[in-house]
């Protein structure tokens, strides 16, 4: 019988501590000034990455400002991911940089090192690589290629805490990693970033910066709360069984309003030459508590999700026409989702709710291709394909297996009805036509 209650496509990892801790902050804790918890939440992520220096941000993309405005000198073209938000891109111009696009591996979804080699010259300020969906991004061999040019490699580690690449943790491989607590991360504190680094001169460049950011965080933490709260309960075991019917239906259906708003959307870009105001906010001691509490959760959950990504791997991977992430025995691949890549996703998608699943599509862009960013375009066809056929299937932590063999099931089903419509002896020469 068909299962309209499954687990939804998502949930966060905030718990009541991640509340209790807000509400004491507005209820008085923003008058408190005392650092003394961010240092003990920077000391043991000091010691966790073995690291000279660690520390917390107003939000991951602030890092990764700072890192590219310490590495590089202004107009210096720094080799990036076009398949990221587009806000980290205006980053790297805020700090000076030339965006250069380089296309993507279609496996790993991140960017290829032959591209980076192809594309390092004499101008070329930093290369920043992106380890995404918890898939560590070549960044040994990539590290090498910068090393051979005299190039600083910083590693966006937004999607990644807790990946490791040759047993090295990521964030610790090239010169600077930056790593993002927002709440849809595995280590969230509401919002926040950490720097990573040996470097003294980022350091400085950080604690010479941020001397002047006094923009509260007060409003822009109060937005993801209340974001969160209602993420948190539309997604509880005890509401999530009325509400997906109604998601089911309205996709099925097609309620265009119902869709959109449950669709996780592609951040807007801010249109500026340099870092606005709203970005230059502080990290808070009521966040680092959190993120203190939230660190004795983190290695269990990727152990689950790892769990996860290997049912699918071993799932799918017979199924033609699919790209699956490359499957490894090692943690450098911690599937945050499974990226899953194949033709024609929202009728895939359809097919999966009409069989009683919630799943949800990849919504990064291939910023290469934009308007916003035309004047940096560079042709990226895997980036280009990767945002056409990206697919996320859940593995955070309190998802069942159960739903993740229903899941393949039900891939693996899609795969055999649709083999079977379109054997080339049923496909008449007039329909060969229409869609030619
Ligand atoms: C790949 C990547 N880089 C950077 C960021 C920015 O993180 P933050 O929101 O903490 O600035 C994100 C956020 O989603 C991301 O996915």
């Amino acid at each position: 019988m068909l299962n309209l209650s499954p687990s939804p496509r998502n949930r966060l990892y905030t718990d009541l501590n991640s509340y209790t801790e807000f509400l004491g902050y507005v209820l008085g804790g923003k008058f408190i000034n005392s650092k003394k918890d961010i240092e003990r939440f920077e000391h043991e992520l000091r010691v966790r990455f073995n690291s000279r220096y660690a520390v917390c941000v107003s939000q991951c993309r602030v890092g990764i400002y700072f890192a590219v405005k310490a590495l590089i000198k202004p107009g210096q073209e720094v080799i990036m991911s076009p398949y990221t938000i587009a806000d980290v891109i205006n980053m790297v111009i805020f700090a000076g940089g030339r965006p250069v696009f380089a296309d993507l591996d279609r496996e790993t979804c991140n960017i290829a090192a032959t591209e980076v080699e192809h594309l390092i010259n004499a101008n070329t300020g930093a290369v920043l690589i992106t380890h995404l969906h918890g898939v560590a991004a070549e960044a040994h061999r990539i590290k090498e290629i910068c090393d051979r040019s005299n190039i600083p490699m910083i590693e966006d580690c937004a999607q990644s805490f807790g990946v490791e690449e040759q047993g090295k943790p990521v964030a610790t491989i090239g010169d600077v990693g930056i790593f993002s607590l927002e709440m849809h991360k595995n280590l969230p504190t509401w919002r926040g970033g950490v720097v990573i680094t040996e470097r003294d001169d980022v350091m400085e460049l950080i604690e010479k910066e941020s001397k002047n950011f006094s923009t509260s965080p007060l409003p822009l933490i109060s937005a993801k709360v209340k974001s969160g709260i209602k993420h948190d309960l539309v997604t509880s075991p005890v509401f999530f069984p009325f509400v997906y019917p109604i998601l089911r239906y309205s996709m099925l259906k097609d309620v265009e309003v119902i869709n959109k708003s449950t669709q996780r959307k592609p951040q807007e870009s801010q249109a500026a030459s340099e870092l606005p105001d709203v970005y230059k906010s502080y990290y808070t001691s009521f966040q680092a508590r959190i993120g203190l509490s939230q660190l004795k959760e983190v290695d269990a959950n990727i152990e689950k999700r790892i769990e996860y990504g290997r049912m699918y791997h071993e799932g799918l991977k017979d199924i033609e026409g699919l790209i699956l992430p490359p499957l490894r025995s090692d943690k450098s691949i911690t599937y945050l989702w499974y990226p899953l890549q194949c033709p024609d996703r929202e009728v895939l998608r359809l097919f999966m709710f009409e069989q009683g699943r919630d799943i949800a599509l990849g919504h990064f862009i291939n910023n290469a291709d934009t308007a916003t960013f035309e004047q940096y375009y560079r042709d990226c066809p895997n980036a280009r394909a990767v945002a056409d056929g990206l697919v996320y299937l859940p593995t955070y932590p309190s998802y069942s297996r159960r739903d993740v063999e229903k899941n393949i099931e039900v891939i693996k089903l899609y795969f055999s009805t649709q083999a079977k419509q379109v054997k080339p002896q049923e496909v008449k020469p007039q329909e060969v036509l229409v869609s030619g």
